[in-house]
């Protein structure tokens, strides 16, 4: 496992569910069926943002664990009603952010151009963006799916500077397998993340890129997660319907400890 150079990261991203009083019980059952930590291997929280704060203590104590918010403005403050900034998602002692999830994309006007301005602000403020990308079916069907993702990559992250890219990891999350059951085969999420970090090792440098996660999101389970990790460039999972439950959850994160190589 240490031979790797990147991390393993097992990422949840509750969504818009679960309240102050659920995070107790859960984190109670998750330690109680989790593996413990061991090097090279992450677990990532994305909780929605009253939750952060009492996620960010309830996982203190883990080794392995981080918080994260699941969005961020690109500013970081002024007449934003409703909003949340990258500084007060890290004053609340998180350490990741989503940048550019589907769901924002799809239902919140999200543009390449905001993914850009956002993922730059969650850096200055000290955080590690995720940065979500992802064909939609149409695209698929049409034989877009690469030029869109990759698109999708360039425009958010060229031009960062070495310590920057250090900092960043990928999500793939093909727009068609989240929360549908349907997930993008072992072989074809193989591909997509391969091209994926060839991307990155023309923007930023080869050893760069290999050192860069590259997760697959969209209806993991613990059913599917040993097959899709066993893929060499599958660095983990962005898990959404599966991480509500503690026991699946960490079912898939064992299935990343117990991956082979
Ligand atoms: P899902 O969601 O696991 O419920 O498909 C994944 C995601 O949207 O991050």
């Amino acid at each position: 496992m240490s031979e790797r150079p990147r991390p393993l990261v097992i990422a949840a991203n509750w969504k818009m569910h679960k309240t102050a009083e659920d995070v107790g019980p859960f984190f109670q059952a998750f330690d109680r069926e989790a593996p413990a930590p061991a090097g090279g291997i992450e677990v990532a929280f994305f909780p929605p943002f009253p939750l952060l704060s009492v996620v960010v203590g309830a996982v203190a104590h883990r080794a392995d664990a981080s918080t994260g918010g699941q969005d961020c403005h690109w500013e970081d403050e002024g007449p934003w009603t409703g909003e949340v900034s990258a500084p007060m998602i890290a004053a609340t002692g998180a350490e990741r952010v989503l940048i550019g999830h589907s769901e924002r994309r799809l239902h919140f006007g999200e543009t390449d151009e905001r993914c850009r301005r956002k993922l730059r602000a969650a850096l200055a403020a000290g955080l590690s963006p995720m940065l979500c990308v992802g064909e939609t079916l149409e695209e698929r069907d049409a034989g877009r799916a690469r030029s869109v993702v990759l698109s999708q990559l360039s425009k958010a992250i060229d031009d960062l500077a070495r310590a920057e890219y250090r900092r960043l990891s990928i999500a793939y999350e093909p727009v068609w397998a989240i929360g549908t059951g349907r997930t993008a085969s072992p072989e074809d999420a193989q591909e997509m993340h391969e091209a994926i970090r060839g991307a990155l090792a023309s923007l930023a440098t080869p050893e760069l890129a290999a050192e860069i996660a590259v997760l697959y999101g969209g209806s993991v389970k613990p059913g599917n997660a040993a097959d899709l990790l066993a893929r060499p460039d599958v660095d983990g999972a962005l898990v959404g319907g599966a991480s509500l439950a503690p026991a699946d959850f960490a079912s898939i994160l064992r299935a990343a400890h117990e991956r082979p190589g």
